[in-house]
């Protein structure tokens, strides 16, 4: 099963940004966490901080993954590009956020990729992205 994980902007400041709200991990040392506990699954990791960059990687492996775990950051709130592209591939999404975006400003409510995503994950840390790969499983 190959699966992708897709994180947006500032996702690479994990572990340095605000850890009261994104935990003091870095991705890097979670990434290599859920590889060591999931052998079966062929995962890779994808971060990006410009939009393009994201949309062209969606496209990339669309049409041929089994899955994209996609926390798109602030372009989630932003983003009709990356919400089309979510629309226009074959392989299913879940969109994750580390955050409870409900429990936060208002303009984090909006998402334009939860209209054609598979589910969502949103709250748990960065649990949020193992529950993601566990319902792919
Ligand atoms: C986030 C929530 C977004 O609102 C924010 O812009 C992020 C991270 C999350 O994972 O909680 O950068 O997607």
């Amino acid at each position: 099963m190959k699966i992708i994980i897709i994180n947006g902007p500032n996702l690479n400041l994990l572990g340095k940004r605000e850890p009261e709200i994104y935990g003091n991990m870095t991705f890097d040392i979670f990434y290599d966490h859920l590889k060591t506990k999931y052998p079966s699954i062929t995962l890779s990791y994808f971060q990006s901080n410009i939009e393009g960059e994201l949309i062209d990687k969606i496209q990339e492996v669309g049409f041929t993954y089994d899955g994209i775990i996609l926390n798109a950051a602030a372009y989630t709130h932003t983003s009709i590009g990356i919400g089309d592209v979510v629309k226009a591939i074959t392989t299913p999404v879940i969109e994750v956020h580390i955050s409870n975006t409900f429990s936060r400003e208002t303009f984090r409510h909006q998402s334009f990729i939860s209209p054609n995503a598979k589910g969502i994950i949103i709250g748990f840390g960065l649990k949020s992205y193992e529950l993601a790969l566990q319902s792919f499983l």
